[in-house]
């Protein structure tokens, strides 16, 4: 059993807490101990999740528990010295996406990874997703011919209070960015892992229905390594918010995922395949106890496994970098207005 702590006891934390409990179940991993910042809330937070220990710091978590790993899960600005944290306290980390706000960071953590020893994970639970598993299968095989587009698009929306309840997001000093690097980088994520590495891209990025620092919109052109085009279109401003659409076109067929499920596969010669009636909630960030965990009880237990079988996770810092990579670019080419070529030196 990995014995795990976790620190953040907000959405993304609930996730984890109850990809946890199912893992307990198998006898895979348990939550242990929680970190937060308000006492009352994390105790009952730990409580509910059947992990004996609570703090309001992580040092003092670090210090008392034994412990195999720890999960982060708090504003975008901490992930790095706090995966520092517990890295340099010899223990695997696995921290939510993005798993740093600059490539500075994500760098670091990847070396202190590599110098201690220890896994680190990113949380890009989709990557686990069946439905994306078969896409990826697909391609792989060379079903969709020589791959011409993908599009990732993430047209949600995002009421005023979502950033003014929020003590770091909408800020680039906290939040790291907006729409891309919170919302849409899961998204971006697939599309990187289904067509490969990016050469050079162009933006256009924006903030146009919130009163915040950071983007709102955001439209970026790619041009893949393999020659092949790509879109990627982020917002949290369209109203009412459209499902989340992912596009992959090759010369001999199409992928779309759409709403969290594989909406068409057309492949010439081949059956169409449709499947997933079900859409993803357009609310579901004020309701995510209703959010599915599959994808994350998938992902924990692989990192879980990475741990008791000494491999790299399947989702390691290289892999969790990448989105973030591309987000960087993305802000660099708005900000200057210049195409801007891969890889990108911060
Ligand atoms: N993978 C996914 O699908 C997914 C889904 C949602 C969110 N996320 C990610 O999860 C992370 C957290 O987002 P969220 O929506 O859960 O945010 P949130 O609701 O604002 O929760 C943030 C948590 O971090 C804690 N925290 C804040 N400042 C802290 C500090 N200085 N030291 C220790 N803890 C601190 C907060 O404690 P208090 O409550 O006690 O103040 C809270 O528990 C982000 O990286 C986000 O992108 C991922």
């Amino acid at each position: 059993m990995i014995k795990f702590g976790l620190v953040g006891t907000g959405v993304g934390g609930e996730f984890i807490a109850r990809a946890l409990q199912e893992l307990r179940k198998e006898g895979i991993a348990e939550l242990r101990a929680v970190v937060g910042r308000k006492p009352a809330k994390t105790e009952s937070f730990a409580k509910r999740f059947g992990a004996r220990g609570w703090y309001t710091s992580l040092r003092d978590m670090l210090s008392r528990e034994e412990l195999d790993a720890v999960a982060i899960s708090t504003p975008h600005y901490l992930h790095f010295p706090q995966a520092v944290e517990v890295m340099e306290a010899g223990l695997h980390v696995l921290v939510d996406k993005p798993m740093a706000i600059n490539l500075v960071e994500a760098d670091e953590m990847i070396r202190l990874s590599e110098r201690k020893g220890v896994k680190l994970g990113v949380i890009f639970e989709f990557r686990f997703d069946p439905d994306i598993e078969r896409m990826k299968k697909l391609i792989d095989e060379g079903k969709l011919g020589k791959l011409i587009m993908g599009e990732a698009v993430v047209e949600w929306h995002r009421p005023a209070e979502y950033y003014e309840r929020s003590d770091w997001r909408g800020r680039w000093a906290t939040e790291g960015g907006g729409a891309l690097i919170n919302q849409a980088i899961h998204t971006i994520d697939l599309l990187l892992w289904l067509m490969g590495d990016v050469e050079r891209l162009w933006a256009l990025v924006g903030t146009f229905a919130h009163d915040i620092e950071v983007e709102d919109l955001a439209v970026a052109a790619l041009k893949f390594r393999s020659g092949a085009f790509g879109v990627i279109q982020g917002s949290t401003a369209i109203y009412p918010g459209l499902p989340t659409r992912l596009e992959i076109h090759g010369t001999e067929g199409t992928l779309i995922w759409e709403g969290g499920s594989l909406k068409m596969a057309v492949v010439k010669g081949e059956e169409e395949v449709r499947s997933g009636a079900e859409a993803e909630g357009l609310a579901s960030w004020a309701r995510p106890e209703a959010v599915p965990i599959d994808n994350h009880v998938r992902l924990v237990r692989d990192f879980a496994q990475s741990i008791a079988e000494d491999r790299k996770p399947r989702v390691d810092g290289v892999e969790g970098r990448k989105s973030l990579e591309i987000i960087r670019a993305i802000y660099l080419s708005g900000r200057t207005g210049h195409v801007v070529e891969l890889p990108l030196r911060e």
